[in-house]
């Protein structure tokens, strides 16, 4: 009786996982796109858009799933986008409470907007992660009703104390971490602004330099490297983060970064490999609003062609700018079809699990 049922249950499981969506067999898929739920419209602030548009142009981009998004994927081939809330999100609330009540409502938001066309459109959850418990909990929630393929989370969560922000990397984090592998599903480390008290003393001197040139990169691989140095990876090996812009740098400066962190085994430093190891086991990275293909090809030296996947940060970057990066990786990288065809979908239906 019993192994009746528990075969029962998992034909029941892949039943209800089969997911429908707009595989033409040959269009892109891209998921580090950004999106603006109805509950944060007030809060996002003015943002630099794209070299020829307006920050209203791009705060309208931000907005709209149904309309020019939409007719930028069938203009530009792409089969399948994930949205995610655009950042800070959820990591910019500062009161716990107010912050999971949101995270809930952005979700629910971005399911009702995508029903009626999950075809071409997926989601990432949004999480509070003032509470590794409570951010666990939605995750399931999302995953398990809402059908989300996985999370987003914005860099750091800042808090009520502006001393005090958090990082995932502290064992505190654990029982968010065995939900994400129990669930299997990838979380994406995405940037944010820092809080004014770092940024104003780090960029104050430059302030062109805060945002996506310096700032978005310098904070977020101090986040992700932190969750290799401090074993997450070693206690949770089958966790799957992915990090976009070509991997915040990280893969550009393994022989030194790796040649550093030796030094630290002899300070307790709980990392049982090396740190570009971990890149081959447990982090991806995506292209997004970095399409740079000498860089690529040292990539794919670095970590595998199948550690890299094609998005593109839309609004924040255009579709088009993404679609020539593709449309001529052959000639830029002499990249064959095949490799080409596993950049763009291929990794991503494996990693999202869309062919499950
Ligand atoms: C599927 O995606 C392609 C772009 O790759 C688009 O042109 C086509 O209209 C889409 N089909 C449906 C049914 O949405
Ligand atoms: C889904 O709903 C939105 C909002 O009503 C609408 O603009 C869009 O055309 C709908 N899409 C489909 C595929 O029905
Ligand atoms: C800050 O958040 C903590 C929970 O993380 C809560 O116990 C405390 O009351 C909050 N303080 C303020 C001033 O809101």
């Amino acid at each position: 009786m019993l192994a009746y049922f528990s075969v029962f249950a998992i034909f029941h499981t892949s039943v209800l996982a089969a997911r429908i969506w707009n595989n033409t067999g040959v269009g892109t898929i891209i998921f580090e796109e950004a999106w603006t739920p109805p509950v944060l419209a007030s809060t996002v602030g003015k943002q630099t858009p794209p070299v020829g548009q307006t920050s209203e142009q791009l705060a309208e981009n931000l907005l709209d799933v149904h309309n020019q998004r939409l007719a930028g994927m069938d203009a530009n081939g792409v089969d399948f986008m994930v949205l995610s809330c655009t950042s800070p999100c959820i990591q910019g609330i500062s009161d716990p409470v107010v912050a999971a009540a949101t995270a809930k409502q952005a979700n629910d938001e971005l399911a009702a907007t995508i029903a009626n066309n999950t075809l071409r459109f997926g989601g990432f959850a949004a999480l509070a992660m003032h509470d590794p418990v409570e951010a666990a909990k939605e995750l399931k929630r999302t995953v398990e009703e809402l059908g989300f393929l996985g999370a987003l989370v914005n860099d750091y969560q800042q808090t009520n104390d502006s001393s005090m922000i958090k990082f995932y990397d502290t064992a505190e984090f654990d029982p968010f971490w065995q939900v994400v592998t129990d669930l299997d599903v990838p979380v994406y480390f995405h940037p944010r602004s820092n809080i004014p008290l770092l940024s104003n003393l780090e960029f104050g001197h430059s302030s062109f330099l805060r945002g996506s040139s310096q700032e978005f990169a310098a904070t977020l691989s101090t986040h992700v490297m932190g969750l290799s140095t401090n074993g997450v990876f070693d206690r949770f090996p089958t966790l799957k983060i992915i990090v976009g812009h070509m991997g915040e740098r990280i893969p550009s400066d393994f022989s030194r970064i790796n040649d550093q962190l030796a030094r630290q085994v002899v300070n307790g430093m709980p990392m049982q490999k090396k740190l570009s190891d971990y890149w081959r086991t447990n982090i991806f990275e995506t292209t997004s609003g970095n399409f740079g293909t000498d860089l690529l090809k040292f990539h794919i030296g670095q970590i595998g062609l199948d550690r890299i996947l094609y998005s593109v940060d839309y609004p924040f970057v255009t579709i088009e700018q993404g679609t020539e990066f593709i449309n001529t990786l052959a000639e830029t990288t002499g990249l064959g079809e095949e490799d080409i065809v596993a950049l763009k979908r291929g990794a991503a239906i494996k990693l999202l699990k869309l062919d499950q």
